[in-house]
């Protein structure tokens, strides 16, 4: 059985005050929870994550990774370093990198690689756009997104790797894709995987992602190849995002 999994992204939002009630009022009421829970937070605040969730039932991460181990790259981040922080989950090609940061499919792909060669489980986010989703393309924009990095990594790197499917006319709009649109894609992604390797594919855990709240989490977590979810702006409130967890 695969384990329900909801993380937060953060995005770029919070300060140290406001960070630490937020910490510990997930930390506190994750107490009870059935899933499993992550907060991926601003590099900055990894330390303060760290101090408030570790022995605790909810794991932390980042949201980005710098595709190389160490070096001459100013600004950039090594997956050793997120290690260094007890990170455990690192996002890679969330649309928002992918859209504005110019994270290219092969980009991504080497960022997958770069978190696992230091030991972190990468969360790789796919996901169409409106006007792919309206030409019906979006089955062709997943599975490029998918095949850049398995072309890379090959199957073996998938075992215990989250997907997070996150149609990017979903995130942040108020708009979901309704509990069948979503499990048809989610579907699709693991059979991808499981054509290859019935493990792996099985295994899989598929996240969904794109203005989850409290209200729609449970009828899109029920889908069976749902594995719970990636949360932006409901990861913000600690009670919206112990009740997703919940729901999962
Ligand atoms: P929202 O939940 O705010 O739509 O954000 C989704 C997302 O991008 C999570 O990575």
């Amino acid at each position: 059985m695969r384990g329900k999994l909801v993380v937060g992204n953060w995005k770029m939002h919070g300060n140290l005050a406001t960070n630490m009630a937020l910490l510990q009022a997930v930390r506190d009421g994750a107490v009870e929870l059935r899933s499993g829970a992550a907060l991926c937070v601003p590099y900055p605040y990894l330390a303060q994550a760290r101090s408030v969730l570790e022995g605790s039932n909810v794991a932390w991460g980042a949201q980005d990774v710098s595709e190389h181990d160490s070096g001459a790259w100013t600004g950039e981040v090594s997956g050793a370093m997120l290690a260094d922080f007890g990170c455990r989950y690192v996002i890679v090609g969330h649309s928002e990198r992918r859209s504005f940061f110019g994270d290219s499919d092969a980009v991504t792909a080497a960022k997958f690689l770069a978190a696992r060669r230091a030991g972190l489980t990468p969360i790789l986010c796919v996901g169409e756009t409106l006007e792919e989703r309206e030409a019906g393309i979006t089955g062709d924009i997943v599975t490029r997104q998918i095949d850049a990095v398995l072309s890379a990594s090959g199957m073996a790197a998938f075992a215990d790797a989250v997907v997070a499917y996150e149609p990017v006319w979903a995130i942040g709009t108020g708009r979901t894709a309704s509990p069948a649109q979503a499990q048809e894609v989610h579907a699709m992604i693991r059979t991808r995987f499981s054509d290859e390797s019935a493990v792996i594919g099985s295994q899989l855990r598929i996240l969904y992602g794109g203005s989850v709240k409290p209200g729609n989490a449970a009828e899109i977590f029920a889908q069976p190849d749902i594995d719970g979810g990636l949360i932006g702006g409901a990861s913000l409130v600690a009670a919206d995002f112990l009740a997703i967890c919940a729901a999962a």
